[in-house]
């Protein structure tokens, strides 16, 4: 993404949050925004929730591996001025009728099941095909989840240290996806609750700082604007971020159950499910050899199929007894980057007002 289109994800990502949020229970009774009430321009995902049309989007770009420019013009977005947009619109009613008839209504067939990363899909099949990975042979007795979540914490230097780091001031840097732009970061960090500042620099903006955080109980995003509204999910892995930091799984998710054993990048792992007290669900994966917490993933179900979170956490260093990963790799359809930490004090005094947001 180039440096526009990214300040502009990041006013729309804020645009399209401020659609409709309804804390759980309270769906049922009110109405759900849709795209047609919304949006000035919907001739198809008139009934789609209005708060699934950042993540459709982006679903849409990366199955077709184009920017939003493809379809679009880009800050009028109402406007009908490309081509590939109303060949969208066709793309969409197909994609829709072929679920119908065929899986129940399932968004079982997505842009991506065809287009696969390009705007031509590829009819023939591929004369030279990479070799089919198949699942490795899994362990001969079942690993039991509670051995691997204990491995897990002697890896990252065991409860005793754990408990002596009660907080953290952290440096690092983001690094996008082009790879060669980076903006400066500072995280605060005390038990479960966390702060994030990033602070762009662009010529046309200045500079703009975007902060997000969990305090023990609400996540916020604030942008140069003041306030951005999360929707139910984005709060959800600002969250579990926070709760992470602490290193105690077994607090953060009610129920945590093997599931299999696979290879991640040529690294043997352990995949599990865990659950959250209010039935969130999170894939965790371990690094058999070393036990660290290698990939976490959560995913949301939109019109179009699931949207992907993932989390990749890697290059674990010693900062006084506790290991943490250096490299956070962030994905989700159509964005990426990676937070590098190159700075941590542990035990630094941090005002809790920071995690409020205030
Ligand atoms: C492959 C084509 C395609 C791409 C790529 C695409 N869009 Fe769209 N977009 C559409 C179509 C088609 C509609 C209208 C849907 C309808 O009529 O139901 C739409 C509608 C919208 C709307 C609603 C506009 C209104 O008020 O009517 C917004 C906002 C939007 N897109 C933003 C984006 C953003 C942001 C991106 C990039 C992340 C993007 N789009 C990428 C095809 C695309
Ligand atoms: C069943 C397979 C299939 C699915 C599902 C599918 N497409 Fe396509 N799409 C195609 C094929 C095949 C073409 C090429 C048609 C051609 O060359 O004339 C195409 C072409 C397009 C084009 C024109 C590309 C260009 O370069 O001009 C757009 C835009 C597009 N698709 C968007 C989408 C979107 C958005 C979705 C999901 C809502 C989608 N498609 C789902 C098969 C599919």
């Amino acid at each position: 993404m180039n440096k526009k289109i990214k300040i502009f994800a990041i006013s729309i990502f804020a645009l399209f949050a401020v659609a409709f949020f309804a804390p759980k229970g309270e769906m049922q009774t009110k109405q759900v925004e849709t795209a047609g009430q919304k949006f000035k321009n919907i001739k198809v995902l008139t009934d789609m929730p209005a708060d699934q049309m950042g993540k459709v989007m982006n679903q849409i770009s990366a199955s077709l591996g184009v920017n939003c420019a493809f379809c679009h013009v880009v800050d009028q977005w109402e406007k009908d001025d490309k081509k590939s947009k109303d060949e969208a619109r066709e793309m969409m009613k197909m994609t829709f009728e072929l679920n119908k008839a065929h899986f129940n209504n399932r968004p079982e067939i997505t842009c991506n099941t065809c287009h696969n990363g390009h705007d031509h899909p590829a009819g023939a099949p591929n004369l030279y095909p990479a070799p089919a990975t198949e699942r490795p042979k899994q362990p001969e007795t079942k690993p039991v989840a509670d051995d691997i979540l204990a491995k897990y914490v002697t890896a990252i230097g065991g409860k005793a240290n754990l408990d002596k780091v009660t907080s953290r001031h952290i440096k690092a840097s983001r690094v996008e996806a082009d790879g060669t732009t980076t903006e400066a970061e500072e995280l605060w960090q005390k038990g479960g609750k966390l702060a994030v500042a990033t602070t762009y620099n662009s010529k046309d903006h200045g500079t703009v700082v975007v902060s997000e955080g969990y305090d023990g109980t609400t996540a916020w995003k604030k942008g140069a604007n003041g306030d951005i509204q999360l929707k139910v999910d984005e709060a959800e892995q600002i969250k579990r971020s926070a709760q992470l930091w602490t290193g105690d799984l077994k607090s953060i998710y009610k129920q945590i159950d093997y599931r299999f054993f696979d290879k991640l990048d040529g690294r043997e792992v352990y995949i599990l499910t865990a659950q959250t007290a209010d039935n969130q669900r999170d894939t965790l994966y371990f690094d058999v050899q070393t036990g660290f917490l290698v990939r976490r993933t959560a995913r949301v179900g939109t019109i179009l199929g699931a949207y992907i979170y993932q989390f990749d956490f890697a290059d674990y260093k010693d900062f006084g007894g506790v290991k943490i990963p250096t490299t956070m790799k962030f994905a989700v359809p159509n964005i990426r980057w990676t937070r590098k930490i190159t700075e941590v004090k542990n035990n630094a005094p941090v005002d809790d007002a920071k995690f409020s947001g205030k």
